[in-house]
């Protein structure tokens, strides 16, 4: 089987197209052939050294996959050859609340990810495809989707008639304003782009925003939802918090996902946090229960992931280079096989 691997962190340049002999399913395993990834901005910077020695190489890098179940170990009863799957960022976070040993085995981190042809998944780390769903649509859920969930849906627990912000065009931020409008919402989203905040509007934004050209645009979103926004979600990450808590009603929720926006100004509101009661929520991606509610509520609403292109799989480089320009809206994909 054919599948790329990093030495080190070595960037876009070092993936390294290798044949590996492909692997037998042991007990309570799946061998997945996968016909999708996409990538998350996370994988970008993995390539690129930015987790530093945390990182273990060599690596089959990129979390997220879906495909078709090729034959199963022994004592697999839940799936079967021909079977559609998506597999869980974390593979040993089944349920429950996170800890460190659940949280170990993140795929294209801690172990080896899906840019490959097969793949290894233990039983219960595998998640049927909605069926309205292609696979590449469908290896768009498993990280930047499960992460918008959780902030939305899960941890956020947004309700109809609220107020949600969301932080530019990508992957996650796209589905947390799908999500949002799933639940009712109100949504302010905004992006440096104006064709970009076009298509923001056809995607039901209710209010959009250039924080480029706003550069304070959470006063902006304050005015115009009222009394502030009831979550944000916050891809930017320290560099944008405080135009966030500007933007944030009193008692209202910040869901801390990025690091997109690079250090924080010396200006910092962050004080100004306990006098509007807001709450800061750290966000990691969820276990494989969340991943199903997810693609349930998916299949319930018939809700289409947003995927900006597909690369083919010998296009991979490209894919990065094209994620690293930061032209994409959504998902940028790659098919296998
Ligand atoms: N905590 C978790 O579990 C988790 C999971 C997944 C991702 N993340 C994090 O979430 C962030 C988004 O990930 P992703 O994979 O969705 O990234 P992505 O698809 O690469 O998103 C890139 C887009 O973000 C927007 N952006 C960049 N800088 C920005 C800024 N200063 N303010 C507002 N928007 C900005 C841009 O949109 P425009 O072009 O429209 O301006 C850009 O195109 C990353 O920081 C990633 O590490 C966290």
């Amino acid at each position: 089987m054919k599948c790329y691997e990093l030495q080190g962190p070595s960037g876009i340049d070092g993936l390294a197209l290798v044949d590996k002999p492909v692997p037998e399913p042991g007990e309570g395993e799946v061998l997945v052939r996968l016909k999708a990834a996409t990538l998350n901005y996370r994988d970008l910077l993995t390539v690129k050294g930015g987790y530093g020695s945390r990182q273990k190489f060599p690596l089959v890098p990129v979390s997220d996959g879906a495909g078709v179940v090729e034959r199963v170990g022994p004592g697999v009863q839940e799936f079967a050859a021909g079977d559609r799957v998506i597999g869980s960022f974390f593979e040993s976070w089944i349920s429950g609340e996170p800890s460190e040993a659940k949280m170990r085995t993140n795929l294209g981190g801690a172990v080896d990810g899906v840019l490959s042809e097969y793949r290894i998944f233990p039983k219960h780390a595998l998640v049927r495809t909605p069926e309205h769903l292609s696979d590449v649509e469908a290896a768009a859920l498993p990280c930047a989707g499960l992460t918008a969930w959780s902030a939305v849906v899960k941890l956020g627990g947004v309700r109809p008639g609220q107020t949600v912000l969301t932080q530019g065009t990508g992957g996650v931020s796209l589905f947390a304003l799908q999500f949002a409008k799933m639940c009712g919402a109100r949504v302010i989203a905004t992006s440096s782009s104006d064709a970009k905040i076009e298509r923001l509007k056809q995607l039901r934004a209710d209010f959009t925003l250039n924080y480029k050209a706003t550069p304070d645009w959470g006063k902006k979103a304050r005015e115009w939802s009222g009394h502030g926004v009831d979550l944000v979600v916050e891809g930017g990450g320290v560099g944008t918090l405080n135009e966030s808590i500007g933007a944030s009603r009193i008692g209202g929720t910040i869901a801390f996902i990025g690091v997109l926006a690079g250090p924080p100004p010396s200006n910092s509101r962050l004080p100004l946090m306990v006098m509007q009661q807001q709450r800061l929520q750290g966000v990691t991606v969820g276990s494989v229960e969340d991943l199903k509610a997810m693609a349930d509520a998916i299949s319930v609403n018939r809700m289409k992931p947003v995927i900006d292109r597909t690369f083919s799989f010998d296009q991979v480089k490209q894919a990065f280079t094209h994620m690293e320009s930061g032209a994409h809206f959504g998902k940028v994909a790659i098919a296998i096989g």
